[in-house]
């Protein structure tokens, strides 16, 4: 086995616990051969506070000889940079790493021109959401707008219909949310163990409830600047974000060049009106050479949907 192989072999190693919350950590995977180039140890990173992927690896290679000395390991860590996407945007751009989640119809529409966006995935596809996306992050990021709009409580639920409670990150400059008309929408479900987070430019003006908190964002005339909360996002543990929000909020994170990934869901539909909402779109012409460049990383079919998902280049 040359180098890259024995590389290769550890990241598939690390994948092993891809869907495990082990973050801030990286995934990784160890291996040890001895001198004939036999494999006597294997192990990846499970989960957060235990063992690393070499410890595993050691104790599984000592039950086989105690004389490691003549052995190499092998580990994933500088080389799985795709996998460990979040881990190196994190520490290297000292930011969260944020996932773009979108449904549109086939002519790119994510709402109809009454801003009505229910449903236009699928039940299966909505269900992988919740299983693979929601259940996977440490926030949902979104907008006031959405949240009213889509009386949205941005839970967690599995298919017999448990709930869970997750974080979510709103972006309300004006601290709209907080009046008194909003309190019963779904978004304010008795929480236990999540976190509602507020970006605003206002001070709040009444005591909000222990699992509402406020920080500070700069804004422009084009809403939020990314750059003003992203080290305080990542201080507070959100490492890898959600964002399920509309037109206008995708489109600023693609411009300002923070968006990381994107899951599309496709119905199989048109709507087939220009005032619709389109799933992206600046007011101001952009010609080609100003265009973002995507990578595909899978394709899916759902039902009769199609999803595909994409790492998005930063420009
Ligand atoms: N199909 C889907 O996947 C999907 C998912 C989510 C939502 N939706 C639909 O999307 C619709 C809402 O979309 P929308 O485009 O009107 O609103 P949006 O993108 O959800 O929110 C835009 C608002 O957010 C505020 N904002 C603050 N910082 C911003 C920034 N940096 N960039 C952009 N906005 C920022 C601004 O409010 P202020 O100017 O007032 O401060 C802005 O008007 C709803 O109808 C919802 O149903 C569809």
């Amino acid at each position: 086995m040359n180098k890259n192989e024995a590389i290769d072999y550890c990241i598939n190693l690390a994948k092993n616990a891809i869907e495990n919350d082990i973050r801030p950590n990286p995934f990784v995977g160890a291996m040890i051969v001895n001198q004939a180039d036999q494999v006597i140890g294997t192990g990846f990173h499970q989960k957060l506070g235990g063992p690393h992927a070499e410890v595993y690896a050691i104790e599984q290679a000592l039950q086989k000889t105690t004389d490691l000395s003549q052995a190499t390991i092998y580990v994933s860590y500088s080389k799985a940079t795709l996998l460990n996407a979040c881990f190196f945007t994190n520490h290297l751009k000292k930011r969260p790493y944020f996932i773009l989640k979108l449904a549109s119809t086939i002519d790119g529409k994510i709402a109809d021109h009454a801003k009505k966006s229910q449903w236009i995935s699928n039940v299966a596809s909505r269900q992988y959401v919740h299983d693979h996306l929601r259940n996977n992050v440490d926030a949902i990021l979104t907008t006031y707008k959405t949240v009213i709009q889509d009386q949205a409580s941005l839970t967690i639920r599995n298919t017999v219909g448990e709930i869970r409670e997750t974080n979510v990150i709103i972006i309300d400059k004006n601290l709209e949310l907080v009046e008194k008309k909003y309190e019963n929408l779904p978004i304010f479900y008795p929480r236990s163990a999540s976190k509602i987070i507020l970006i605003t430019a206002k001070t709040p003006s009444i005591q909000l409830p222990e699992n509402i908190k406020c920080i500070t964002g700069l804004f422009d005339e084009q809403g939020l600047l990314f750059s003003s909360v992203s080290e305080t996002l990542l201080e507070m543990g959100y490492y890898k974000i959600l964002t399920e929000a509309g037109s206008q909020l995708n489109s600023s994170m693609i411009h300002q060049n923070i968006a990381d990934e994107l899951y599309w869901f496709i119905a199989p539909a048109i709507l087939n009106d220009l005032n619709a909402l389109p799933m992206f779109g600046l007011n101001e012409f952009r010609g080609l050479d100003k265009k973002v460049q995507l990578s595909l990383i899978e394709i899916k079919v759902i039902d009769q949907d199609v999803l595909l998902h994409y790492r998005i280049h930063q420009v």
